[in-house]
């Protein structure tokens, strides 16, 4: 596996994949459970922030304490998957600034359609984690990163819960600079560009849509 690519091997992660790629959990499941994956997986792509020592007061004496350094984070789901994954981030970091960024796949051709894209004035002092639960062909994720780096952001990372072999290969060829984290790696992708074992639709089972 590539040096920019981690796959994730905690067993709570593996645990919650295999409750969302079930037939049977439901809209209400399906979401919450995305949500957990989503803080637990934050919690070890963020295990890198820079600190800083800050005095505080206890009631006790004056220490110097470590706190999150400059201007920390922003998170940028792109629409609609990747909204089932910001709560979960939020609630590590209350305080991060939330983008979007709108995609589709043009469901003949796999290429991705842009169709909304707004991201925090300061991107490019913060760092971004661009999330979007699948990672089948790359080219979602590969567009929105390449709009994010144009509107200057520089420290990207890209969050998804399931990948694609395929998708991993492409987007680590296209973007070398960016770390890319994966709950899962799946075996393949099938001729209309779903993820083999997967879970479908992700869009569809996060809103109810089918
Ligand atoms: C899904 C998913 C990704 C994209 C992945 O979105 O959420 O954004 O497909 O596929 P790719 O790696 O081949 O680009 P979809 O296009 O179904 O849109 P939706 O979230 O609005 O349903
Ligand atoms: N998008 C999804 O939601 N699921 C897949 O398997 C592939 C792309």
């Amino acid at each position: 596996m590539r040096e920019n690519v981690t796959i994730f091997k905690h067993p709570l992660i593996q645990h919650k994949i295999s409750l969302i790629r079930s037939k049977d959990c439901g809209t209400r499941e399906f979401r919450t459970v995305i949500g957990e994956i989503s803080m637990l997986m934050g919690y070890e792509v963020l295990s890198g922030l820079e600190t800083e020592l800050v005095e505080i007061e206890t009631p006790m004496e004056t220490m110097k304490g470590p706190m999150l350094k400059g201007k920390k984070l922003a998170i940028v789901p792109i629409l609609r998957a990747g909204l089932g994954m910001v709560d979960g981030m939020l609630a590590l970091v209350p305080s991060a600034k939330v983008g979007h960024v709108g995609m589709y796949r043009d469901e003949e051709t796999l290429e991705p359609k842009e169709y909304y894209c707004k991201l925090p004035e300061d991107i490019d002092q913060r760092m971004v984690l661009i999330v979007d639960p699948m990672l089948a062909t790359g080219g979602s994720a590969n567009a929105a990163i390449d709009f994010v780096k144009k509107q200057g952001a520089k420290q990207i990372k890209f969050v998804s819960i399931i990948a694609a072999p395929e998708g991993v290969e492409f987007l680590a060829q296209h973007h070398p600079d960016i770390q890319i984290y994966c709950g899962a790696l799946d075996r393949e992708l099938n001729k209309h560009g779903y993820i083999l074992p997967g879970l479908g639709d992700a869009g569809d089972r996060i809103f109810g849509t089918k």
